[in-house]
């Protein structure tokens, strides 16, 4: 299926993308711009984007590494 009509990135590319980057690197945070960044493609108009995250949701590949997890909490206890 096309996520991304203006660039033809399909769901399969976002999946193949996300699980090279976690690959290549088991402690990147994956955005979408580096999605579109590992393609070799830009983002257009934009319009794609709810659906874009949507899928890369969908990949295991994505979580958050484990020390990077609520580190926002851990700094707001610290004040
Ligand atoms: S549809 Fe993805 S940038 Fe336009």
């Amino acid at each position: 299926m096309i996520v991304c009509s203006c660039n033809s990135i399909s769901d399969r590319d976002i999946h193949a993308a996300i699980d090279w980057m976690r690959a290549s690197d088991p402690e990147t945070i994956i955005t979408p711009g580096k999605v579109y960044h590992a393609l070799g493609k830009r983002p257009d108009c934009g319009g794609c984007m709810s659906l874009f995250l949507s899928t890369m949701r969908q990949n295991d590949n994505l979580v958050v590494p484990a020390e990077l997890r609520g580190l926002k909490e851990h700094r707001m206890k610290r004040g």
